[in-house]
């Protein structure tokens, strides 16, 4: 194997860059050339290479993004889309690529796999829900930028005796909102795994209320069954809860920063065992963290289901908050 390419797809994530970094410094070690490609699949199917030398991946380590840049795309999900890139690997005569990114670029990897093409997968995403592997690269980043929040919304919170509502991200899964729950002390956390009625968030801040706190913080994934305003205004219309309701949604914020340690780590071992696998004539596989190995697992499980949050982190995100 002689060049290969590299590109970051989907939401970035801190420590997408640490990852291009160690592929493309594994990669000299082993005499392969590494071009980058921007813009994910819309570069792939437009031919936006270039390569990366030493230099070029020299100070990003600690910087949160993508140098590559990174897009959501349609068109490559389309047959025609797809030969439009495989002719564009054929012309920079790339003979494998590695793609860092969530549930849908993945899938993208697949489909380039099942042309025949060589592929290996990194898990880029802060949500937590690419299945098979313990974490994603950006997801430590992200809850402690959450973590972060929600001590100072804590602050204020019980200065002026205050329940705060707060947004974090996951459309389709609760990972980040029930860490963030257990381990910033929420008194209640709504994901999409989960059905919570009003009812019951009202019922837990006044409860909060009652028995003497001078604060209380509900938890609530972008992907929960109604939207944190709406439960807003829900519980501004019962006095009882004795608390007053502010509202704060993280957004992006969640998504940027210089990576973790743990981050950067992860990164840097799944970029090289990406280059390693390839070498080994590996295709179509994701790298796993499993305990405290990287693993290849076929892209096809990686994709099959979302990553499944254990009961037993409900439950606890319950009991502790009493
Ligand atoms: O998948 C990562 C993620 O940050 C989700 O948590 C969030 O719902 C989504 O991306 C937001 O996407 P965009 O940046 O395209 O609005």
């Amino acid at each position: 194997m002689k060049r290969i390419a590299v590109m970051t797809s989907g939401g970035d994530s801190p420590g997408m860059n640490a990852a291009i970094r160690a592929v493309v410094r594994t990669s000299m070690e082993h005499g392969i050339e590494v071009y980058g490609i921007r813009q994910a699949y819309l570069g792939l199917m437009s031919g936006d290479f270039n390569q990366l030398s030493s230099l070029e991946v020299s100070g990003i380590l600690q910087r949160g993004g993508t140098i590559l840049q990174t897009a959501r795309n349609e068109e490559f999900k389309t047959p025609a889309g797809q030969m439009r890139a495989l002719r564009r690997l054929n012309e920079h005569r790339i003979e494998g690529l590695v793609v860092i990114g969530g549930n849908g670029s993945l899938t993208g990897a697949l489909a380039l796999h099942k042309h025949g093409f060589p592929v290996i997968g990194i898990p880029g995403s802060i949500d937590n829900d690419i299945n098979g592997t313990d974490m994603s690269i950006g997801v430590d980043t992200a809850l402690n930028t959450i973590l972060d929040a929600l001590d100072r919304l804590r602050d204020t919170a019980t200065s002026h005796q205050r329940a705060f509502l707060i947004e974090v991200m996951g459309r389709n899964c609760g990972y980040l909102a029930l860490m963030g729950a257990i381990l910033g002390g929420a008194e209640i956390v709504i994901t999409p795994e989960r059905e919570v009625p009003m009812e019951e968030v009202e019922r837990a801040l006044e409860d909060a209320y009652v028995r003497g706190k001078s604060h209380a913080i509900a938890v609530i994934a972008e992907g929960a069954h109604y939207s944190v305003t709406a439960l807003a205004d829900y519980l501004k219309k019962n006095p009882k809860i004795g608390f007053e309701i502010r509202l704060t949604i993280l957004g992006h914020i969640q998504r940027g920063g210089s990576p973790s340690a743990f981050d950067r780590l992860l990164a840097t071992r799944m970029g090289v065992h990406a280059i390693r696998f390839l070498k080994d004539g590996l295709s179509g596989v994701m790298t796993a963290l499993q305990g405290r190995q990287i693993v290849p697992l076929p892209l096809e499980e990686a994709v099959s289901q979302l990553r499944p949050i254990s009961d037993g982190y409900f439950e606890m995100a319950r009991y502790l908050a009493r």
